[in-house]
């Protein structure tokens, strides 16, 4: 069997990165398929290098663009290639637009698709990654729900393929790597105590008021915030005009995006995470990292997190955000030890269902 992993952006390399070690383990036929959403060295490259992959056999260079430019793209490129090394299988991870391109490219040749983490909704439709989660359950012959909340979502929506409850890779990345997390930024930025923050949802940071509020919530943090910033979120700061307010505040440390063992140090030092990030909330709740995040969205997709006592959804409304902000760090309430997303095995056992699969 011969199966292609397509990947585009940051976490998805992160998140395939136990199923192409263990794919490599078993001496398993696959290859790996960049669509380039993510092509920045700290947004693609780095995490390849890190996290000690091979690189990709082909890049499709679709590159940032409007949603359909980025969907179609990654079809028409697929289409091709696939037609050359015609794989068996195709696995997507998460929701971005190269997960989308991805399923529908494959599954119109008649290659079965494979979604791992399959099963999330925020129903909330403005979101471009719940189109694409939602469309991608319901083409995929193989799913990989990270909890029985998903896989019981997917079940009710009738979709077709075999659901399997196989915990998040993100916890297997967690457990591989974290030994190999280190940062110097707090000490360079010579400060002790912090806030991480990370923002790059379209409806936080596309809009001016949106943006504006979130560079209120930061400065008027209860401690120093350091962000490592999303280009997109980089740039609207800059075409909005609000890069002189971030400027001007001692209390907002921007730095360009770091790589995952930075990020995971900086997840375990800091002593409160605010986030719209997906898998940060995943992440967070890992037994090593275990912080408090404060979500700044009206609802997620990962309400797990939230019931394990990780996660509070704040809102956008920055007197909202601090409340909640100050409320946690108030808080001596212990976090538990335990991750409602797996126990570390996700890549393993989604590997060994695919090596059973006919
Ligand atoms: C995408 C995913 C989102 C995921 C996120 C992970 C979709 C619809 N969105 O959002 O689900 O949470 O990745 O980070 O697929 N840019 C650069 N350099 C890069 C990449 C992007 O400068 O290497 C800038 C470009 O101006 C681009 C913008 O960031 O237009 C947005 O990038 P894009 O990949 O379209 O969306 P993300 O916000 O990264
Ligand atoms: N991450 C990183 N460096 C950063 C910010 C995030 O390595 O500067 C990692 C983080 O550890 C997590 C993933 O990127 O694994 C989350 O990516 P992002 O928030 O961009 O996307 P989402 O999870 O929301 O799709």
């Amino acid at each position: 069997m011969k199966i292609s992993i397509v990947l585009g952006t940051r976490p998805e390399i992160i998140k395939m990165a136990p199923i192409i070690h263990e794919l490599k383990a078993r001496g398993m036929d696959f290859e790996v398929v960049h669509t380039d959403q993510h092509y920045d060295k700290n947004m693609s490259n780095i995490f390849f290098e890190e996290l000690e992959l091979p690189m990709p056999d082909i890049n499709l260079q679709i590159g940032s663009g409007t949603q359909a430019e980025q969907v179609a793209g990654t079809m028409l490129g697929l289409e091709k290639h696939f037609m050359k090394t015609r794989p068996d299988v195709v696995l997507v991870q998460g929701d971005t637009n190269a997960v989308l391109g991805g399923a529908i490219a494959a599954v119109k040749m008649g290659i079965k698709v494979g979604h791992v983490e399959a099963g999330l909704r925020s129903y909330d439709n403005r979101m471009p990654e719940e189109h694409n989660r939602r469309m991608t359950d319901h083409i995929s012959a193989m799913l990989f729900a990270p909890t029985q909340r998903s896989a019981d979502i997917l079940e009710n929506e009738n979709v077709w393929g075999q659901i399997h409850v196989t915990g998040n890779t993100v916890i297997d990345s967690i457990v591989r790597y974290l030994p190999k997390a280190k940062t110097e930024i707090p000490s360079q930025l010579g400060i002790d105590k912090f806030i991480l923050l990370t923002a790059h949802r379209a409806e936080n940071v596309d809009n001016p008021q949106a943006l504006s509020d979130l560079v209120s919530v930061m400065e008027k943090c209860p401690l120093p915030v350091v962000y490592p910033i999303h280009p997109r979120t980089r740039k609207n700061l800059d075409n909005f005009n609000l890069m002189s307010r971030v400027n001007a505040s001692d209390n907002i440390h921007l730095v360009d995006p770091v790589g995952y063992f930075e990020f995971m140090a900086l997840e375990k030092e800091c002593s409160l995470v605010i986030s719209d990030s997906g898998g940060i909330q995943e992440e967070v709740t890992a037994p090593g990292i275990k912080k408090p995040i404060v979500i700044i969205r009206d609802n997620t997709e990962r309400p797990e997190a939230v019931e394990s006592g990780f996660a509070k959804i704040a809102g956008t409304n920055p007197d909202n955000v601090l409340n909640f902000v100050n409320e946690v760090l108030a808080s001596d309430k212990d976090l538990t030890g335990r991750t409602p997303f797996g126990d570390g095995t996700a890549g393993k056992q989604i590997v060994g269902i695919l090596e059973g699969f006919k």
